[in-house]
């Protein structure tokens, strides 16, 4: 149902809270509450004021805010609520890396781009891709474990096991792990940048999967790729910043380096859910934010590109799992 049936009134009060809790969160960063707790402290609103040089009753609900929102746990002392104890949640652990301020230096870059059309980054530009996607896979990894794991389940309760994976634009591999987590007998190769892989290879180590992967480095439209070999090719968030003309030739690419029955597996913010609107919304107007030419092209659009590429059989499914924005568009050759 599009939000233009929906209830007024609950599309005032949605607005109205998640404007308030983004006020919230912002202000409880840039005033050190999160930074206050990072060392794993409990702390009461008394102490965490005391500490900060603030007033302790809006501390207080400022605190059970965010503890509303999931950013903080609160531990019981005794029946006064203003002596309970406040320590960081699980979550805040991503909030104070990569993504800290949830990118809020990249939504403030929004009014520069809507005057003079500028990005805050460059991510889709070959001369940035590397150092900037050097740090921002493991965020990455982070928000796409629970996704990549169905996605690799399903893959493999309908597919034989044992199968030879080639993962492009790999980043962390999270796409291509795990499927080796799912089925420890296949075996990946990921194509990305030099250092990037060291990300992807660092976390092959710590799970003791580091004999099962091989890396193929450097820029993926220019790297030698094993021809007419691999089962399945995962390209996880990869279309989205290659303009028509490069995903065409990468399609074209991959194609060739499929075996006779291969099959591709297009991972992108392409979901068709209703409840995805937001985030997919969002993730188009991030994208001109931190690209030149990024852009979010869907099945429909694909699909000419891939058979042209050689590709025969195509689905395609939205993923339930939240943001809800996430689909899968197979490609079979
Ligand atoms: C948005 S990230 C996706 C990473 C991973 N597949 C995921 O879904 O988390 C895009 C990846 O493509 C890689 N990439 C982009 N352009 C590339 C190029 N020309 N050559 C090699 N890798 C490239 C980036 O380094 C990055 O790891």
């Amino acid at each position: 149902m599009s939000k233009m049936n929906k209830d007024p009134m609950h599309i005032y009060y949605e607005l109205m809270l998640m404007n308030g809790a983004s006020y919230v969160f912002q202000i409880a960063v840039k005033m050190g509450y999160l930074q206050a707790f990072s060392g794993g402290d409990k702390l009461s609103a008394k102490k965490i004021s005391e500490r900060l040089g603030y007033l302790e009753t809006p501390s207080f609900f400022m605190l059970e805010t965010l503890e509303s929102l999931g950013i903080f746990e609160r531990e019981k002392i005794n029946k006064n609520p203003k002596e309970d104890l406040f320590s960081l949640s699980k979550v805040a652990a991503f909030l104070t890396g990569n993504y800290q301020n949830l990118s809020a230096d990249y939504w403030e870059h929004l009014p520069t781009l809507l005057k003079e059309g500028t990005p805050y980054k460059k991510m889709d530009i070959v001369e940035e891709s590397e150092n900037e996607y050097q740090v921002q896979v493991k965020a990455l990894e982070w928000m796409l474990t629970p996704t990549a794991a169905i996605a690799a389940k399903n893959y493999f309760s309908n597919n034989k096991k044992g199968i030879s994976i080639i993962d492009v634009g790999a980043g962390s591999g999270v796409w291509s792990f795990s499927m080796l987590y799912e089925d420890p007998s296949s075996r990946v190769t990921l194509a990305d940048w030099p250092a990037v892989l060291e990300v992807a290879k660092a976390t092959a180590l710590k799970n003791k999967i580091s004999e099962k992967i091989t890396t193929i480095e450097g820029n993926f439209h220019e790297s030698t790729w094993p021809q007419d070999k691999f089962d399945v090719c995962t390209l996880g968030n990869v279309t989205h910043i290659l303009t028509k003309e490069a995903n065409q030739a990468i399609f074209k690419k991959i194609y060739n380096s499929l075996n006779k029955d291969g099959e591709l597996l297009i991972f992108d913010v392409i979901s068709e859910r209703e409840d995805g609107h937001l985030a997919r919304s969002l993730y188009k107007l991030g994208l001109c934010i931190r690209t030149v030419k990024g852009e979010v092209f869907l099945p429909d659009e694909m699909g000419p590109w891939l058979k042209a590429a050689g590709f025969k059989t195509f689905s395609f499914e939205s993923l339930d799992i939240e943001p809800y924005s996430v689909g899968l568009f197979k490609a079979k050759k």
